[in-house]
């Protein structure tokens, strides 16, 4: 039987749009050439490079984790024509450009030492001895050029060798671990896991201790919410399902502090 508008889909009804490695081009859609390690592909000028890359064929089995500019899997070096400049960026997040030339660096090796949090101190020396290799910068920026996160590597790199790990927190704490500093680095250094280490050591030892998270630690150790867990842990899918449909959940917007649930026996 042929399909009629009545017997199609709202799915088949629907207006073609551009996603990814199931990209169907709506009519008239612009594709625009780019390079990946020197081959070149016509994909749709609205993709990032993740989704051009997969509509071109590619699969992405490492390199790539949320998709949501956070994991920092995906990091990714290009070239334009014309243009003398490397540029830094996620694959996930950075949008196509024509004639882009570009490989994805998904794992950049970067020297990590072990410790154990609980056994040494928040001082200059503990990072130090550590991390020696930190008096190898020659304070070049390349770090700071390459971040994709526009961390100032540089900063928090003179900040921790002078030792101070608050400040050297404070300055890392958008990074995802993506590698591509120390994939430019002229000292060899392993920037983000120095810089990983100083918030651990903030974490534990130098931030102050958050009130409310001390008297939820001790409601759970107390049993306050046993009862609800083993509910939740005897209920269905469906009926899990159910509930978290209905959950309360508080407004996007809602200034901080202000919101509260209707419901208010667990807090
Ligand atoms: S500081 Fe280094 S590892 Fe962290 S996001 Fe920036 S480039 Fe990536
Ligand atoms: S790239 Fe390396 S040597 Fe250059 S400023 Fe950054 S940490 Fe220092
Ligand atoms: S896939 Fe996680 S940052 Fe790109």
């Amino acid at each position: 039987m042929p399909e009629t508008a009545a017997t199609e889909s709202a799915e088949q009804r629907a207006p073609k749009i551009a996603t990814g490695d199931r990209a169907i081009l709506p009519e008239g859609a612009r594709t625009i050439p780019i390079y990946v390690m020197g081959k070149k592909y016509d994909v749709p000028e609205t993709l990032t490079i993740m989704k051009a890359m997969e509509f071109a064929g590619f699969k992405f089995i490492r390199g790539a984790g949320c998709r949501g500019g956070i994991c920092g899997a995906c990091p990714t070096v290009y070239r334009k024509a014309g243009d003398y400049k490397l540029h830094f960026g996620l694959a996930c997040q950075t949008v196509v450009e024509p004639n882009m030339y570009l490989t994805q660096i998904p794992f950049y090796p970067a020297n990590r030492t072990s410790y154990d949090i609980e056994e040494i101190e928040p001082t200059a020396e503990s990072i130090h001895a550590l991390y020696p290799e930190l008096f190898r910068c020659v304070a070049c920026n390349n770090c700071t050029k390459a971040c994709p996160m526009d961390v100032e590597v540089l900063d928090y790199i003179s900040a921790l060798k002078q030792g101070d790990i608050e400040e050297a927190a404070r300055l890392s704490f958008d990074c995802i671990q993506c590698g591509l500093c120390a994939s430019r680095c002229m000292g060899e250094l392993p920037q983000y896991h120095i810089a990983q280490l100083a918030r651990r050591l903030y974490g534990k030892y130098v931030a102050p201790r958050a009130e409310h998270l001390r008297k939820r630690v001790e409601d759970i150790e107390s049993g306050k919410y046993d009862n609800i867990l083993k509910q939740l842990l005897e209920m269905d899918k469906a009926e899990l399902e159910r509930r978290y449909g209905e959950r309360e959940r508080e407004p996007d917007l809602a200034p901080p502090g202000e919101w509260k649930p209707k419901e208010i026996q667990y807090l």
